[in-house]
């Protein structure tokens, strides 16, 4: 995104009030000092859609949409930002700024960096069909491949010469530096020249949501190296942010997606016709890749390896799913190692039946602790127990802890009550938020936010409508609670540069999460019209607490906040 000058863009918003705009998509109706409508961007009878004015943004209790007035327009019209800003210029009749000649620069390499990897793209596929790579093409084949299926994935091959795709780029007009940015070739020690990184590899493009390539993996068929190379990041690829085949997945007709862990899965099951497939590139799963799933899937059926890394990476993705709106189940394969070999050595219709078999992640979950303990003999049915009720207690859903305890108390016959105050306990801190507000709210925002969660926002929403912080040597080390840990940190550090906490300047910064969680607290009433006074009791509160952990707590905490809340407190014993 360009960096547009905050001057411009608060005269965009002031000139585009959100009421106005987003009356034009919806009819609004007027609620003192709120306006509603029936949410635009989901089907819904009732109106959940909120617009605010004094803040200018909306946030819908149905779907959670949230943002501002730049944001409604992206979204609703399904364009980038910058078309976005182009399209509210327009209507306000403004002028677009004088472009930003840092931005034009890294816009020009990215581009750049897009065209060498289409030119390598296309140079990996033709090899793969000249004599060369004959060995690479029957592989392909012999794995079950279709040459439709090869096509559609643009798979390749890349030649063992040293530099063969190097000298074709810079026959075409590429400088060295170029393709060293683009990532698919690099220096020599001499520094006399520049070397292939891909070689003989069959080459899986990966490719964005926009169709672009935006780098490679590469699989070595025999000798030396790892298994799959893939391409750094550049300027123009973001591992983390990026999954594999989302470029199909994302018009996929169902409303979930599946996650594998490799390329050939993924291209099997697309075969075999789950066009819902993803993988994520050779890294353990994101937060941002989360994100991205989120916008176009509500659940995701995780379909990784069947060995124990495989269940372990699992656990961690339910972890990190249940703090997103994204349900998440677990296929469990048997017989086969992974979904690739599971389709091939069965069936695309077993696979389905899989799916419909999988399991809910809490059942998933407790099932796995089941397994290792004899429930006949009391002893062990007290540390099954025990084992289960923290898995409760890590859930940020209180129906779903609530519904779980029930069915763990039949089980054990132990009383439910007992159970749920054992998994409630004092432990709901860490669990995901935001407050629910209506009935419409998703079950997993049931939870209101904790006292210190509460002097959290009062802090945020003061920092935001104020921009300062008043210099209250405020850490974000105080925070417990993760998503505002990181809206608290980001605010701060623009506040110290002077610059401007605006919705709109924070569009990049922001994930979808935390957008979401700022525009709640800023349209909270609760935080209207706080006073100097009170913003330095929560920062003195939120510095207090910081200090006093029970065992209790630290026990209900996902692994994930134990660990920042213990680096935090640096070697000091917890
Ligand atoms: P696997 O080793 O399970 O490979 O790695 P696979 O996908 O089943 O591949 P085949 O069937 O043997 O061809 C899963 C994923 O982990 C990443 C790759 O993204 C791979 O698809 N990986 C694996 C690497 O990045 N580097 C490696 O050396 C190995
Ligand atoms: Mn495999």
């Amino acid at each position: 995104m360009a960096k547009l000058p905050e001057s411009f863009l608060s005269e965009l918003k002031f000139r585009n009030p959100i009421e106005e705009v987003i009356g034009g998509y919806a009819p609004v109706k007027r609620m003192g000092r709120y306006l509603k409508c029936r949410c635009p961007f989901h089907d819904e009878t009732d109106a959940s859609f909120t617009i605010y004015l004094n803040t200018q943004s909306y946030f819908c209790f149905g779907c959670r949409a949230a943002g501002d007035v730049i944001n409604f327009v992206k979204e609703i019209e399904n364009i980038d930002y910058m078309s976005a800003v182009k399209l509210l210029a327009e209507r306000a009749k403004l002028e677009m700024p004088e472009r930003d000649e840092k931005y034009e620069k890294a816009e020009r390499e990215r581009k750049k960096i897009l065209e060498i990897n289409k030119i390598s793209a296309r140079f990996f596929h033709d090899s793969l069909f000249a004599p060369g790579g004959v060995k690479a093409l029957e592989y392909l084949l012999n794995r079950g491949l279709s040459l439709r299926t090869i096509k559609r994935f643009g798979l390749g091959w890349s030649p063992p010469e040293w530099d063969s795709l190097s000298k074709l780029l810079i026959g075409k007009g590429c400088k060295e530096d170029e393709l060293v940015t683009a990532a698919v070739s690099v220096r020599n020690r001499k520094g006399s020249g520049v070397f292939d990184i891909f070689r003989s590899r069959v080459m899986f493009p990966i490719i964005n949501i926009r169709n672009e390539v935006i780098g490679f993996g590469g699989r070595l068929l025999e000798g030396e190296g790892p298994k799959y190379l893939n391409s750094p990041d550049s300027p123009a690829f973001k591992k983390s942010r990026n999954l594999f085949a989302i470029n199909f997945a994302k018009s996929a007709k169902e409303k979930n997606f599946i996650l594998a862990e490799g390329y050939m899965d993924v291209i099997a099951l697309h075969q075999a016709g789950f066009s819902n497939s993803v993988a994520s590139l050779g890294t353990a799963l994101t937060k941002e890749q989360i994100n991205l799933i989120s916008v176009y899937a509500k659940e995701v059926i995780l379909s990784y390896d069947s060995d124990n890394a495989g269940q372990a990476a699992s656990k961690r993705a339910i972890a990190l799913f249940d703090k997103s709106p994204v349900r998440a189940r677990v296929l469990t394969m048997r017989g086969a190692k992974d979904p690739d070999e599971f389709i091939r050595k069965f069936s695309a219709e077993k696979y389905a039946l899989a799916i419909e078999r999988s399991a809910a992640a809490t059942d998933f979950l407790l099932d796995r602790i089941r397994g290792g303990y004899n429930l006949d003999k009391p002893d062990e049915k007290v540390l099954y127990l025990r084992e289960a009720e923290k898995v409760l207690a890590q859930l940020s859903d209180p129906a779903e802890q609530d519904i779980y305890s029930g069915i763990l108390a039949e089980e054990v016959s132990v009383d439910k009550a007992l159970i749920l105050s054992q998994v409630r306990g004092e432990k709901t801190e860490n669990a995901a938020y935001p407050p629910a507000r209506t009935k419409t709210s998703s079950p997993k925002e049931n939870r209101a936010p904790s006292k210190i969660e509460k002097a959290e926002e009062t802090v945020i929403a003061f920092i935001y409508k104020n921009n300062t912080d008043l210099d209250a040597h405020i850490s974000e080390a105080y925070f417990i609670n993760e998503i505002n840990r990181r809206v608290f940190q980001v605010l701060s550090e623009r506040v110290s540069r002077g610059e401007s906490c605006d919705l709109a300047a924070l569009e990049d910064i922001l994930s979808r999460e935390e957008k979401r969680r700022l525009v709640k607290i800023i349209n909270d009433e609760l935080y209207f019209s706080t006073s100097k006074k009170t913003f330095a009791d929560c920062a003195a509160a939120l510095k207090k607490e910081k200090s006093k952990k029970t065992d209790s707590e630290l026990s209900g905490m996902s692994p994930e906040d134990l660990g920042a809340y213990i680096s935090r407190l640096g070697k000091k014993k917890v």
